[in-house]
């Protein structure tokens, strides 16, 4: 005692000290819970902005690993191969920090200094904040670490330079954060965001010059690259602009992936099933709130439309298309096209139909498929394929009659479009 006396402390002063002590190391767990409560919380963000940017759609092979990578996606400048993205050291991102991976979903370099390709839609994710960033980067990190080393991409000269690679950024790439619309409500930026960033929308429903580089953000829709899919025009009135729709048809279609007028199918069906599902409520209204201010709006004083009278030649070709479809199709899509709401999508004034591309009702014809599996449409009914059992000219009549009939207005379709409309 005699040495604490030599500092001059008194037992009432003993008594504050550890008061006091015994207070700030309850501070100190107490934080230290929060660390952990606040860590927990970001995983969580991470795992669901994560499901936004459908990461794992990509990064994963049918029945493989989640996150472990090596699905392939054929483009014409070559194969890509996606990346092991769990945290294993050597095959993953494991020795990655924040800053790498800043470094790769905004500026799309790699931690070793390469350019990554635009195949990874970066272009896109340029847009997403650095907290969000971070958030999937904390999750990513909590996955369980898979060893898996993914073949490389076999991309064909001269796409495989480097040099080029970074002049075609110079020319295409802008990155930047979404800086939101002060104009706007909060509902219309959180939409924009997620449609333009996360979502990448634009990474589809877009036209691509020569380079692969997208024309614009604007969702005018094009042909996606290295598949036979028509992404159509968010915008436009007779593709798939949603300006005419009310929120609720907007949100059913995109959650559940089938509404009263309208399906997903294909590579929609799945970004649907895999990302779009499971977003919030209120995201989803975001989203349609923003689509909807994007779609055009056909002029309400425009004369009704007038269906010109058919040259008696285009008569007798779609008149071969309506025997098929009774055979074929009546019994599901209706005597008159009209469907039966939300099991069977009406063909009559169906505008995936008569859009100009027939690219994707060819294929549903050829292929068949299913809307997804959605936990708003748990088990939705398909639709069989058609290629083995009619030929190609019976396709082109049922698809062109499909396309003219019950007031419908589209072109023509040959059994050559049928043939060139095969494939991925
Ligand atoms: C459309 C498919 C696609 C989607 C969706 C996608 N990626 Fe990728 N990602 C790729 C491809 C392809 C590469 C390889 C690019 C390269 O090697 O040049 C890649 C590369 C990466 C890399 C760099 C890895 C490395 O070793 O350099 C990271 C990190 C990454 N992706 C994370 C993500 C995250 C996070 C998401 C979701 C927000 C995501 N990816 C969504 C296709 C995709
Ligand atoms: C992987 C490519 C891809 C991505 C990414 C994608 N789409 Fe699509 N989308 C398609 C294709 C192909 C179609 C045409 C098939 C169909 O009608 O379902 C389509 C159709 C649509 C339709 C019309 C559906 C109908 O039948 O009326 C809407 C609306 C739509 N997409 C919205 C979106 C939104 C919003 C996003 C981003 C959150 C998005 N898409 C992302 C490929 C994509
Ligand atoms: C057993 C019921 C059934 C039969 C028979 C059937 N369909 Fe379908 N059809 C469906 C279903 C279900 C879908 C939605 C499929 C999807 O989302 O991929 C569909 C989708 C379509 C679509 C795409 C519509 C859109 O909005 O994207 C077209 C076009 C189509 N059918 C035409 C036909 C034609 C032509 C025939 C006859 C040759 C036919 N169907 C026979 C059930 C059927």
């Amino acid at each position: 005692m005699k040495c604490m006396n030599e500092v001059g402390i008194t037992s009432k002063q003993w008594v504050i000290i550890f008061v006091v002590g015994g207070l700030l190391s309850m501070l100190q767990m107490a934080s230290a819970q929060t660390l952990i409560d606040s860590n927990e919380e970001q995983v969580q963000r991470g795992e669901y902005l994560a499901l936004a940017g459908n990461c794992m759609g990509c990064h994963t092979t049918r029945g493989g690993e989640p996150y472990a990578g090596g699905r392939r996606l054929n483009t014409p400048f070559g194969q890509f191969v996606t990346p092991n993205i769990t945290p294993d050291n050597e095959t993953g991102i494991g020795r990655w920090n924040e800053e790498d991976f800043w470094q790769a979903l905004h500026f799309g370099k790699s931690r070793d200094g390469r350019y990554l390709y635009p195949a990874f839609p970066y272009t896109e994710y340029t847009k997403v904040t650095r907290q969000d960033a971070d958030a999937i980067f904390a999750y990513l990190r909590s996955l369980p670490s898979v060893v898996q080393t993914n073949p490389s991409h076999t991309i064909r000269s001269p796409y495989d330079n480097q040099s080029l690679l970074f002049l075609w950024r110079t020319w295409y790439f802008k990155e930047g954060v979404y800086q939101p619309d002060q104009s706007k409500s909060d509902e219309w930026n959180r939409g924009n965001y997620l449609v333009q960033g996360l979502g990448h929308c634009n990474a589809c429903h877009t036209s691509r010059n020569v380079w692969g580089a997208s024309q614009n953000d604007k969702l005018t829709g094009g042909e996606i690259m290295g598949t036979h899919w028509y992404a159509p025009s968010l915008i436009s009135p007779v593709e798939a602009g949603v300006g005419e729709w009310s929120i609720d048809d907007i949100v059913e279609l995109l959650s559940t992936g089938i509404n009263s007028h309208a399906v997903t199918s294909g590579p929609m069906a799945t970004i649907v099933r895999q990302s779009l599902q499971h977003l919030s409520d209120y995201d989803m209204r975001s989203i349609a709130v923003y689509l909807q201010s994007l779609g055009d709006k056909r002029d309400s004083d425009e004369a009704p439309r007038k269906i010109p009278k058919m040259p008696e030649h285009v008569r007798q070709y779609v008149a071969l298309g309506e025997k098929v479809y009774e055979q074929h199709c009546q019994d599901c899509h209706g005597e008159s096209g009209q469907g039966v709401p939300k099991i069977y999508p009406p063909l009559a004034g169906n505008r995936s139909v008569t859009m100009s591309s027939p690219l994707n009702t060819i294929r549903s014809v050829l292929y068949g498929g299913y809307p997804p599996a959605t936990s708003g449409n748990p088990r939705p009914h398909g639709m069989p394929p058609y290629q083995h059992f009619i030929q190609d000219t019976e396709i082109a009549w049922v698809v062109s009659y499909i396309r003219n009939a019950w007031g419908n207005l589209g072109s023509l379709v040959s059994p050559e479009d049928v043939d060139r409309s095969r494939g991925n």
